[in-house]
C-alpha cells in the first residue's frame, strides 16, 4: 500500500482505495467530481421531515451559489428538533461565479445519488465541496473525514524536491490562513529546476479563525509528508480546508488574461479516504 501511518492515535480506517486513471484533455467544460463520503452512521426514512429539510437546504445552497462570494452555510428546519439539517459549500477561490455555480448545483444533485438516505455527506469536486449534517459543523475543524489522491508518478530528485516542497507548503499555509477579501485561499510557485515548476493551492472554508485554518492546514500537510513523498502531485480534501500540489498549472493565475489549460497529465491517480471508526 502506498500510505501512511497512523497521523494520530486516533483509530484511522482506510476505507477504500482505488485506482483511477486521469487523462486530462478535458475540453468540456463542467465540474470535476473528485470523491465523496458518506458518513454511514445513520439514514433518514423516505419522506421524514429531515428529507424535506435537507431538500430545503440543498436547493438553498444551489440557489444562493451564484450570488454568493464561494461560501455560504444554511441551516434548515431550525423549529424541528432532530431533524435540523446543516450545510455548506465552498467553491475554489479562483473559479468564476458561474463555476461556482454549475458545481454546487451538480452537487446538490449528485450528493443524494451518491449518499442516498445518509444523515451526513461530503462531496468534493476540483471547483467546490459541499457538505451537509444533522450536527452543526460551522466554524469548527473537521480534518476527518480524509481523503487523499495522489499521482502514481514521482520525482526523481527526491530529497531536494520533499525539501522545496516542505517549505513551500508551509509558507502557502501561512498565506492561506491568513488570506485577505474574505476568503481563505491561496497559491504558491517555486522553481524545482530550470524547467520544472511546482504548483501549490490551499484553502480554508471562510468561517474558520487563521488560527484554526492554519491548524487544519497542518493536519494535512503532515499527512501529505507521510503519504505522499516524493509523488508529482498530491491533493488532501478535508470538509474544512484543502491542499493541492502538482508539477503543471491547474489554478487560474489572477488578472492574467488566458486561463490556463492543464497539461495533459496521463498519469494515474490513487486515492484514500480516511475517516474516524466512531
Ligand atoms: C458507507 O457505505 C458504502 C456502501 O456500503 C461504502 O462504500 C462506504 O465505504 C461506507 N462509508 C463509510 C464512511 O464507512
Ligand atoms: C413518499 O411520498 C410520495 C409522494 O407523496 C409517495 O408517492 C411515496 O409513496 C412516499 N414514499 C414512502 C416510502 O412513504
Ligand atoms: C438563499 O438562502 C436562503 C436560506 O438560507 C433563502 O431564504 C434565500 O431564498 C436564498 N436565496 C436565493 C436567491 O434563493
Ligand atoms: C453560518 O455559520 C455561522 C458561523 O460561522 C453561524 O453563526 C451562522 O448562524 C450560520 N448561518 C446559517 C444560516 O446557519
Ligand atoms: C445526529 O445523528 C446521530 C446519529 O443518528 C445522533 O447520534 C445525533 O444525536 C444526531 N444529532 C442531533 C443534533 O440530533
Ligand atoms: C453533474 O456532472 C456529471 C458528470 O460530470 C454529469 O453527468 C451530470 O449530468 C451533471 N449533473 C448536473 C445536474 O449538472
Ligand atoms: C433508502 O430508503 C428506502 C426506503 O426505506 C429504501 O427502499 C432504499 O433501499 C434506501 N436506499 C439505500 C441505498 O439504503
Ligand atoms: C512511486 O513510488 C512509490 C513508493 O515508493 C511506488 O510504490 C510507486 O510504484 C512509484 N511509482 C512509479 C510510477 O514508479
Ligand atoms: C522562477 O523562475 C523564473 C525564471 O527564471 C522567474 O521569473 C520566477 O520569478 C521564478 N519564480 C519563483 C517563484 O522563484
Amino acid at each position: 500500500m502506498f500510505c501512511l501511518r497512523n497521523p494520530s492515535k486516533t483509530r484511522v480506517l482506510l476505507l477504500l482505495c482505488l485506482l483511477i486513471t486521469l487523462s486530462v484533455a478535458r475540453a468540456q467544460q463542467g465540474p470535476t467530481y473528485d470523491a465523496n463520503v458518506c458518513a454511514n452512521t445513520s439514514t433518514y426514512a423516505p419522506n421524514s421531515t429531515y428529507q424535506t429539510n435537507l431538500n430545503q437546504l440543498l436547493s438553498s445552497l444551489s440557489s444562493n451559489a451564484s450570488q454568493s462570494d464561494g461560501y455560504y452555510n444554511a441551516t434548515a428546519g431550525q423549529n424541528n428538533h432532530g431533524s435540523t439539517v446543516y450545510g455548506a459549500f465552498l467553491c475554489r477561490g479562483d473559479v468564476t461565479t458561474d463555476t461556482c455555480r454549475d458545481c454546487v448545483s451538480n452537487a446538490t444533485s449528485q450528493v443524494l445519488q451518491r449518499c442516498p438516505n445518509e444523515t451526513n455527506a461530503v462531496i468534493w469536486y476540483d471547483e467546490c465541496l459541499l457538505q451537509y449534517s444533522n450536527e452543526s459543523f460551522f466554524s469548527t475543524v473537521q480534518a476527518i473525514p480524509m481523503v487523499l489522491m495522489l499521482s502514481t508518478a514521482n520525482i526523481t530528485e527526491q530529497s531536494p524536491f520533499t525539501q522545496l516542497l516542505g517549505d513551500t507548503l508551509n509558507a502557502l499555509a501561512d498565506e492561506t490562513a491568513n488570506g485577505g477579501g474574505g476568503k481563505k485561499f491561496a497559491t504558491k510557485e517555486a522553481n524545482f529546476t530550470s524547467f520544472q515548476t511546482l504548483y501549490t493551492l490551499g484553502q480554508c472554508t471562510p468561517d474558520l479563525s487563521s488560527e484554526d485554518c492554519n491548524r487544519c492546514l497542518q493536519i494535512i500537510i503532515a499527512m501529505l509528508n507521510s503519504c505522499c513523498s516524493g509523488r508529482t502531485g498530491a491533493r488532501s480534501l478535508t470538509p474544512s480546508c484543502y491542499i493541492r500540489f502538482e508539477m503543471y498549472l491547474f489554478y487560474h493565475v489572477a488578472a492574467s488574461a488566458p486561463a490556463p489549460t492543464p497539461e495533459l497529465t496521463s498519469t494515474g491517480m490513487e486515492c484514500a479516504v480516511y475517516s474516524l471508526l466512531s
